[in-house]
């Protein structure tokens, strides 16, 4: 027969109170998952919550793969969240500028909505002027990807997607695999996979527009930013590269040091007027492969801190400049102007037409593969 002794049975009355209130103040780290909306055919789409156990908490839905939203800590301790999106599914069917969303099979601008791949001219489709943007009408950002949830050393999800060959005009069935990992030190991981049965480009990314002092709290024009780029891909009046790397030394586009976002965004620069303001990829500052820190932007009002660590060679910063009050997000609240930036790490715009930039071309029996940590931390 086993029995407890008096000192045992108050230890461990004492341990089980001591994990309750641990408990309490300390939230559980895992995965959770809810209905999000259904799409006009039926089908149920779902919203997945990774939680650590410091406070951050990060939804994503499997359609489109979409951050819903990323709840992170400010100087003390108050959750605010930190990306622009919607309530709903609905808010993500109606027209509006891929908040959140995973982006494919070519993330940003391919010139003339068209390249040539093996002798091979392919057609896309043409749906920002005469370029093809951000995987045409219908790319990863408006499919269903199937979602699966792991519970590992960190809570993660996993979503996959069979772009088919053919689809939105690109060669080859493309197998993509995204997992979305929360760390203990505050960081969202993006991990990207890909391959493919015919040689075929692709440039995967995730479209999140932050705002640091939370969604809807006006611009981001005070937020001070650090690119760690010593060049630009200056663009053309359709924003499409024209193939120079350009030194951002006396340019509006110098942010090795810190400065506020406002500080230039109106500069008299041709560059920043093609823009409306920052639309440009940055040639990042590498050390070798593997994971290297590419921008750093902090909010002094609320100390939030995002750092932005990434395996790819460029980083478009967007700065909202399209953005105009018109749309209706979360809670209701218009986002205008400028009320977010977005870090999209990515292969320079139109690469398939140039054949000077790193190449984004994947071949069967090669498998391509990325990775983002958007890493949140708050200053005294
Ligand atoms: C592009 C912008 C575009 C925005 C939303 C960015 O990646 O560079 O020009 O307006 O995405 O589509």
């Amino acid at each position: 027969m086993t029995y407890l002794t008096c000192t045992s049975s108050i230890l461990l009355v004492l341990a089980v109170v001591g994990a309750a209130g641990g408990a309490a103040d300390k939230p559980n780290s895992g995965i959770t998952r809810k209905g999000f909306g259904k799409m006009a055919e039926g089908r149920t789409i779902e919203l997945y919550t990774l939680t650590n156990s410091q406070g951050m908490r990060v939804a994503i839905t499997n359609y489109g793969g979409i951050v819903v939203s990323i709840l992170v800590p400010d100087r003390n301790g108050k959750p605010g969240d930190v990306v622009l999106g919607f309530d709903n599914l609905e808010g993500y069917l109606a027209k509006e500028p891929y908040f959140g969303a995973l982006i494919g099979r070519y993330g940003n601008r391919i010139g003339n909505a068209s390249f040539k791949l093996d002798g091979i001219e392919y057609k896309l489709p043409a749906n920002d002027g005469p370029n093809s943007l951000h995987g045409g009408l219908r790319g990863f950002d408006k499919r269903v990807w199937t979602a699966r949830e792991i519970q590992g050393e960190h809570p993660a999800l996993e979503l996959t997607y069979l772009g088919k060959d053919g689809e939105e005009g690109y060669p080859g069935n493309l197998s993509a695999k995204v997992v979305y990992s929360l760390t203990e030190d505050n960081a969202l991981r993006i991990d990207y996979t890909a391959t493919t049965d015919k040689d075929t480009v692709l440039n995967l990314t995730n479209h999140s527009y932050f705002n640091l002092a939370g969604e809807g709290n006006g611009d981001i024009l005070k937020h001070e930013i650090m690119i760690n780029a010593d060049r630009f891909t200056p663009i053309d009046s359709t924003l499409i590269p024209t193939g120079e790397l350009r030194k951002v030394e006396n340019t509006p586009f110098d942010f090795r040091k810190p400065a506020l976002i406002g500080t230039r965004i109106d500069a008299d620069d041709e560059q920043i007027k093609f823009g409306k303001g920052y639309d440009h990829n940055f040639v990042l500052n590498r050390s070798g492969a593997g994971l290297s820190l590419a921008a750093r932007v902090t909010d002094s009002e609320s100390g939030r801190v995002l750092e932005v660590l990434t395996t790819q060679p460029g980083l478009q910063f967007y700065t909202g400049n399209f953005l105009d009050g018109s749309i209706r997000g979360k809670g209701a609240k218009t986002y205008g102007c400028r009320s977010a930036f977005c870090l999209e790490t990515q292969h320079f715009p139109d690469s398939p037409n140039k054949p000077s930039f790193p190449s984004t071309v994947l071949k069967p029996g090669e498998t391509y593969r990325e990775s983002t940590v958007f890493r949140f931390s708050a200053s005294k």
